[in-house]
């Protein structure tokens, strides 16, 4: 039997009171009204792979904290290991012992970190390396991709949001759409734009630009359009151009990082970016963002005529040190046999809607694997970039889709650029009511 959950009186009345003192209600547009239709859920506490709203309402959660939640809900490891820490000072903001044991373990798990530096978010990580790169290469130019998504750092903030399909341009010259006001426009002078998953628009492009520029940053998989995976060979060949043009291969593992394998994408598909970044699932529900690689290129950072200038009150937090090294600890433990629970959950949910939509003859695919994936309402058999996502990925239906869940026990953000995530929390049981749910909403929707 399916348990309503849609009354959300309280959770009502604190939307109205929170937009007294916050903008929108919120403190990220990606929670407020643009995208919840009827103002966000209030939610008060989480357990595991639940969590509870203000009117009491219990849901599966498979945003899990946009993935910074790999472990769950207060996981009682992560819990014990805050209290016990928190106990002795939550801070210092001088060198700790906490600080080296999380770093130690991210060396062990991610095989190109020859060293690290910790930072608070994945937008200060991808911001950090770019000035690395930047300073490394003595060039300024940066191609970022269509659709793809670093943080809110100013050179980042072109074409991160979806367009309509006829207003995208030639794919060797996209259409340049800046995310925010507020940035100079010359900031995005050192920005060259390309289409993603495709070998050909790249090289065209690199022909024109390559030699001018300092990085070539992208998501291993795209994570902000849904989850769009690389055509085979892909990364490896991004990699080899980069070089080849001498410039450096940035990849963001921010939502990838310790989620696919306990080395993340770059393990997974066996590539060897020259920098790294990661946040979300490193930190297990505490904000934290890194950069790793090579010494040759991080140690620019040492003092001295010349660096790279990095400073932060809250770098290396004790607290999120602790957290790591407990996370990573349990994500490596049984040579990472929690990556095969995860995967088979996941496989299990994404083949599971895949035949609830062919049963229910609604047109939608279910794309990614294992840890991550996203649905589409489409015709299409899948969604290869950017300019597909724009044409054909009826997102309004999915907002609607997401919505009618929300009704049936299921915390999903409504917005079609995210991607739902299982956790080592997440059990047959938590897939099982999510089908139920997905089964009895398809029979509503059009
Ligand atoms: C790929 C990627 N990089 C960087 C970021 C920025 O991370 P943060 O939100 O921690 O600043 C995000 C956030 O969603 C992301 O998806």
């Amino acid at each position: 039997m399916l348990v309503r959950t849609d009354n959300r009186q309280r959770s009502c009345e604190w939307y109205a009171r929170a937009q007294q003192s916050l903008v929108e209600g919120v403190n990220s547009p990606s929670r407020g009204s643009a995208v919840y239709l009827h103002g966000p859920i209030v939610l008060e506490r989480g357990r595991g792979s639940r969590v509870w709203d203000l009117d009491g309402n219990e849901y599966v959660d498979f945003m899990m904290s946009f993935g910074a939640l790999i472990q769950g809900h207060a996981h009682p490891k992560i819990v014990e290991v805050v209290s016990q820490t928190i106990a002795d000072g939550s801070h210092f903001a001088a060198a700790t012992s906490a600080e080296t044991e999380a770093a130690e373990r991210l060396r062990h798990m991610v095989p190109t970190a020859e060293t690290v530096r910790f930072t608070n978010s994945g937008s200060e990580a991808t911001m950090l390396a770019l000035r690395l790169a930047r300073a490394h290469t003595g060039r300024t130019k940066l191609l970022k991709f269509e659709g793809h998504y670093h943080g809110w750092y100013d050179p980042y903030c072109l074409n991160g949001h979806s367009h309509p399909a006829n207003q995208l341009g030639p794919k060797e010259n996209p259409t340049r759409f800046p995310d925010s006001e507020g940035i100079p426009s010359s900031v995005f002078d050192d920005v060259v734009l390309a289409p993603w998953n495709d070998v050909e628009a790249i090289e065209n492009i690199l022909r024109q630009h390559g030699h001018e520029l300092a990085a070539i940053i992208t998501e291993p998989i795209m994570a902000n359009m849904g989850c769009i995976l690389p055509r085979e060979g892909y990364l490896q060949k991004l990699c080899d151009l980069a070089h080849q043009y001498g410039a450096l291969f940035i990849l963001d593992e921010v939502v990838t990082g310790f989620r696919y394998a306990p080395g993340g994408c770059q393990q997974y598909y066996g590539v060897k970016p020259d920098l790294s970044t990661f946040g979300k699932a490193l930190g297990a529900g505490f904000p934290i963002g890194a950069v790793a690689g090579p010494r040759a290129i991080l140690d620019r950072l040492r003092w001295g005529d010349g660096m790279v200038l990095h400073y932060g009150t809250f770098n290396g937090h004790r607290l999120t040190m602790r957290v790591i090294a407990t996370n990573l600890d349990m994500l490596s433990s049984d040579e990472g046999a929690v990556y095969k629970q995860i995967h088979a959950v996941g496989d299990s949910a994404i083949s599971g809607l895949s035949e609830v939509f062919r049963k229910r003859k609604v047109a939608a695919i279910v794309q990614g694997f294992g840890p991550m994936f996203q649905i589409y309402f489409t015709n299409r058999n899948a969604i290869y970039d950017y300019r597909d996502y724009c044409q054909y990925a009826d997102t309004a239906k999915y907002s609607r889709f997401v919505h009618a869940l929300l009704d049936r026990g299921i915390y999903m953000t409504p917005s079609n650029g995210l991607h739902w995530i299982i956790s080592t929390a997440h059990a047959p049981l938590d897939v099982e009511e999510l089908l139920r749910a997905a089964d009895d909403v398809c029979g509503e929707i059009r």
